[in-house]
Parts: structure tokens; C-alpha cells; sequence
């Protein structure tokens, strides 16, 4: 069969774990495509909200096969840690149903101290990473020292690369004036992590193959989104991977005939965590209102830190432009119910930068930063859509606010969610 992208298309936060958990239903693979434990995806078991970081969608249904892509870096420690949560809650990850692939990289304790380091030294302009170590895993993959996940197969060969790459490392962290890493240590702790995950290591791409011969279905589900996408976001205000379709190319090593669905992720209004432009943010009580008040699992705080997302009306042109660079077949839009209640709505339709209208949405970081947004005032509605299923019962106002989205986009919205549950989340919408 084919291979479906599900893609954040905003700043990531689009609520893509709850749509890969539904999309798993229907695929016999589900497979994480980019980037490492900065993600935060929430899925919903019975009443209890699950996050997964590593770990894709496909966890808790039992015929699915759950990659780890090479495009991926993985953090063996963070591996063990969620596959031991998600196993307490039944999830029942063995080598069977989780893969990992060989030629993924490995993110080790020298990527998170640089990480941190590199930080630093950027004072008033930090990136405001995750501090996960992401950047500096990639640095190294595309160095050609990194670690791969093949290596954990076999222990001496393994010791050998990590006490190498801890050496790299600490050749690094002197020219940051941070201490050295102790290699011991290190080996020590992934040794018996290394032993455990050596069944899970797998040649990825053949398994999708096989699959698609077959007639099966594979999902990729990408983490963060297309304006955080290393060489198509807001460089340098970005996370270090392929976020966008291109993304899920390379590393699940298929070609674009394969990728028949291309599902952009899109929240109602926008978010972003860390540093970098971000047109449409609002810093008052619309803001703090669409942010929610943290009691609810799906407001707008960080799901590690806990510190407050910002946020901001919903950009079209930026919507658009990942329309654009990703092949977008259809839009899901999430959180429609958080705009109950607001009068008026606003969606930026443009921007204005030196007093010249842009419509096309510019990633130089110089020209964002000093565009302003220009909106379109749209009405807001009062009922509470949360238990809407269907398309047809929603207010007018809010179809109205879908049907802008796809005449601006040009893209087809083809599911709504309106409510943290599974039960009532996605309503199949023809406008
Ligand atoms: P999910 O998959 C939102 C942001 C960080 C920072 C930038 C770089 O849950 O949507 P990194 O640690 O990746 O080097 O940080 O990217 N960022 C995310 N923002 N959702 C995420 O993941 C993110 N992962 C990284 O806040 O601005
Ligand atoms: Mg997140």
C-alpha cells in the first residue's frame, strides 16, 4: 500500500500524538521519523494521558510494528526509561513490536552536556533547546562520528566507539571551559543498555518494504514542525532534524511514490516553545487565555518544564507556506474547541513588513522579525463544540473558520478535533 506523513505544520504542539494514535488503528507500521526525546506526544489510554517521547503512536496497539527510523537519535537511557512506563501501562514493547533501526544514531551524555554548554555561550540569543542534546547528536551524524544504534550488537566494538566519542566530546567541552565527561562512567551505564536493545535493532527500511509489497499501511510520524525544520524553519530558531515530507524520505528511505497522504498538523491558534520570531504571538490576556491555566494536560505548558508556551492567533501564511514545502494533501486541524467563547477571532492573512504587504512567508529570521502581522476579523461562537460529532452541528462561525483555512491554504481540513478525548476527538469533515 503507501506510506502516510503526519507532519506538524505549525511550531510543533500541534497535537500530533492523539492523530498518529488514531492513524495507528489503520497501519501495520508506525514509524518515528525524526528527531529524539525532545518530543512530547500525548495519547489518551482509558482516562490517563500518556506521554510518549521516543516511542511512536503505535505503542499500544498490539498489531502494529514501531520503528525508531535512522533518521532519528536515540537516547538509550531515555529508550529504557519509556519503554518501562509505557510497558507498565500495557503497552508490551519487545523486539517484535519495537524496532530500532541500525542506522540510527545514538545521543550520548557528551550531546547533552554540549547542548547545555552551547547554551550558554549563546547568553541573550539561546535557541531555547530542550536541552536533550539534539543539536549536537546531529553535529555529529553529519561529522560522521556519531554513534550508530548497529554498534550495540557487540559489546567491545561498542565500549570502543563510546569511549571514542566520549573523548571527542571532552576535546569539545574544554573549548566551552566545561568539565570532562568520565568515560567509566559511561560505559558502565550503557553497557547493560546496549544488551538490552541489541534484539531491537532491525534493517528498518526492508521491514517498511515488506510492508508496503504487502499492501500495507505505514504511517511516519514526524516530531515538531515544518517551522522548526532544520533547513525550511526559522534558522537558526530551529531543532537540528527534518521535520517536513523531505524528512520522511530520507530517513525512512522510501521514495515520494510511496507517500500517497501528507497530513499537516495544525492547531487552532499557534504556539511556540523556545526563542525566535513569532508574528502572531499574543503577550496579553488573549494570549494567556488561549494558553489555558495549566490545569488541563493539553494547555499550553511545556510538558518537561512546565513553563508557559507562547501563543498567538493563527497564521495563515505561515500555514500556507508549510502547505507549500511539505506537499500537504489535507489539514487536521486540532483544538477548534479552545476558540469557544471568542469574539472576535483574528487570522493573520499577511504581513506587513517596511509598510509593503508579504504574503509569502520569509524563514530569514532578519525579515520575520520584523513583519506585522495583518488579520482577518472573523466571528467567534458560543457553543461548546466539544461534544460535536459531527461536522454538520458545528456553529456556523466555526465552519466558517475551517473553510478560510482551506481557502487560504488551498488545502482540504479534513478532520476537526475538538476535545482532549479519543471518543469524541475527530469528526471525518466535508465542507
Ligand atoms: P513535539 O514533537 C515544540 C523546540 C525547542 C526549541 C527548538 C530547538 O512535541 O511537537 P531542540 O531541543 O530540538 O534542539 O530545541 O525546538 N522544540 C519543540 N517545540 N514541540 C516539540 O516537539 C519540540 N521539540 C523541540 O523548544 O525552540
Ligand atoms: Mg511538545
Amino acid at each position: 500500500m503507501s506510506v502516510t506523513a503526519l507532519i506538524g505544520a505549525q511550531w510543533g504542539d500541534e497535537g500530533k500524538g492523539h492523530i498518529a494514535d488514531k492513524l495507528a488503528a489503520e497501519s501495520a507500521i508506525v514509524a518515528r521519523y525524526n528527531g529524539g526525546d525532545n518530543a512530547g506526544h500525548s495519547i489518551t489510554i482509558g482516562q490517563q494521558a500518556v506521554r510518549t517521547r521516543l516511542i511512536p503512536a503505535g505503542a499500544f496497539h498490539p498489531e502494529v510494528t514501531n520503528i525508531l527510523a535512522p533518521g532519528m537519535v536515540v537516547n538509550l537511557k531515555s529508550l529504557g526509561r519509556e519503554v518501562d512506563e509505557l510497558n507498565h501501562l500495557g503497552a508490551s514493547l519487545n523486539p517484535d513490536r519495537l524496532k530500532l533501526d541500525g542506522a540510527a544514531n545514538l545521543l550520548l551524555p557528551g550531546h547533552i552536556a554540549l547542548d547545555g554548554a552551547t547554551e550558554t555561550v549563546r547568553g541573550s540569543h539561546a535557541i531555547g533547546t530542550t536541552k536533550r542534546g539534539i543539536g549536537p547528536a546531529y553535529t555529529d551524524k553529519m561529522a560522521r562520528v556519531a554513534v550508530r544504534a548497529a554498534l550495540i550488537g557487540d559489546p567491545d566494538k561498542f565500549e570502543a566507539a563510546v569511549r571514542e566519542h566520549v573523548a571527542h566530546s571532552n576535546r569539545l567541552l574544554a573549548l566551552y571551559a566545561q568539565p570532562a565527561l568520565d568515560a567509566e562512567a559511561i560505559v558502565k551505564e550503557h553497557a547493560p543498555l546496549a544488551a538490552r536493545f541489541a534484539p531491537f535493532v532491525a534493517d528498518t527500511t526492508a521491514l517498511v518494504h515488506a510492508a508496503l509489497e504487502r499492501g500495507d499501511h505505514v504511517l511516519a510520524e514526524g516530531a515538531q514542525g515544518t517551522l522548526l525544520d532544520i533547513d525550511h524553519g526559522t534558522y537558526p530558531y530551529v531543532t537540528s532534524s527534518s521535520t517536513i515530507t523531505g524528512g520522511v524520505l530520507t530517513s525512512l528511505g522510501v521514495g515520494p511514490k510511496h507517500v500517497k497522504r501528507v497530513i499537516g498538523v495544525a492547531k487552532a491558534f499557534c504556539s511556540r516553545v523556545g526563542a525566535g520570531p513569532f508574528p502572531t504571538e499574543l503577550l496579553d490576556e488573549m494570549g494567556a487565555r488561549l494558553r489555558g491555566t495549566g490545569a488541563n494536560p493539553w494547555d499550553e505548558y511545556g510538558s518537561t518544564t512546565g513553563h508557559p508556551r507562547r501563543t498567538g492567533w493563527l497564521d495563515l501564511v505561515a500555514l500556507k507556506y508549510s502547505a507549500r514545502v511539505n506537499g500537504l494533501t489535507e489539514i487536521v486541524l486540532t483544538e477548534l474547541d479552545s476558540l469557544t467563547g471568542i469574539h472576535p477571532l483574528k487570522v493573520c492573512i499577511a504581513y506587513s513588513y517596511r509598510d509593503e504587504p508579504l504574503t509569502n512567508f520569509p524563514t530569514d529570521i532578519a525579515t520575520l522579525s520584523r513583519c506585522e502581522p495583518i488579520y482577518s476579523e472573523l466571528p467567534g461562537w458560543e457553543l461548546d463544540v466539544s461534544h460535536v460529532a459531527r461536522i454538520e452541528d458545528l456553529p456556523l462561525a466555526a465552519r466558517v473558520y475551517i473553510l478560510q483555512i482551506e481557502t487560504f491554504t488551498g488545502v482540504r481540513v479534513s478532520c476537526v478535533s475538538v476535545g482532549p478525548k479519543s471518543e469524541i476527538e475527530v469528526s471525518r469533515c466535508e465542507i
